[in-house]
């Protein structure tokens, strides 16, 4: 099942300066972009809008980095998924593992994120990855399983199609300490076959998984190179120029 690669720059809280995000934006516009790949780079919602506005190439696709549940009202400091597509922003990263362990969000809380985000018609990036401690107890299967079974309760198979799933295991996430390409191979392949029996066949192989977590440009191929990894989510290389040879991973 050929699945088209997918890349996302997740910013996080970064750049510091509105300058510093204009020069990110350089890159993508006059980035060579090979071969058959989306590109969705998630700026702080400051930067949503001007960044938007900015990018002036076709191959890459903005995303906001986190959404509520709710479409308005009395929530101080949240975007809403209505506000996002009315702004013109049609991905949005939810679950990651910041907004799961500084945040606090659980499974069940981003599973209704997802629901609502979807009702909007927005497409997500849903994070999952298990601890340091969780992998040597043997328990990421069942960790990555357990936060994506809330949403498989509330999505019907036609949308999952608006789903990528990004495997990032939490003790590679800026930690230098990239998966091995065995192990994200592994833990992505259980997960597919999983969602082939917790939705059906066709989700599991259709549907995008990618991995995140100390991704470079010079892990990125031998990564790329496995059957069930489909592409990227990067943290700081994203900041970087060596985004553009990620992004050309398969190429
Ligand atoms: O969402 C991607 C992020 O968690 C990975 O960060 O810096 O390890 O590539 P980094």
């Amino acid at each position: 099942m050929a699945r088209k690669f997918f890349v996302g720059g997740n910013y996080k809280m970064n750049p510091a300066t509105k300058s510093a995000a204009d020069g990110l934006v350089k890159i993508l516009n006059e980035a060579q972009v090979k071969g058959d790949v989306d590109i969705v780079v998630a700026p702080p919602a400051l930067y949503l809008l001007p960044i938007r506005d900015a990018l002036k190439t076709q191959h890459v696709q903005i995303a906001a980095q986190n959404c509520y549940v709710k479409d308005s009202g009395a929530f101080t400091g949240e975007i809403s998924p209505a506000q996002l597509v009315d702004a013109g922003i049609p991905y949005v990263i939810l679950g990651h593992s910041e907004r799961r362990t500084i945040f606090h969000e659980s499974s069940e809380f981003i599973a209704q994120k997802t629901r609502a985000a979807l009702d909007k018609g927005l497409t997500i990036i849903l994070c999952v990855g298990e601890t340091l401690e969780e992998r040597e107890a043997g328990k990421t299967t069942a960790v990555v399983q357990a936060q994506l079974e809330p949403v498989v309760k509330l999505l019907k198979e036609s949308e999952w199609n608006k789903i990528v799933i990004a495997y990032e295991p939490v003790w590679a996430i800026g930690t230098g300490k990239v998966a091995t390409s065995q192990q994200a191979q592994d833990t992505q392949a259980e997960l597919r076959a999983w969602l082939g029996k917790a939705v059906s066949k066709k989700v599991a192989d259709e549907t995008r998984i990618i991995y995140g977590g100390s991704v470079t440009a010079a892990s990125c191929r031998e990564l790329a190179s496995q059957p069930d990894v489909d592409g990227f989510l990067v943290g700081g290389a994203s900041l970087k120029p060596e985004f553009v040879d990620i992004c050309n991973a398969q190429a």
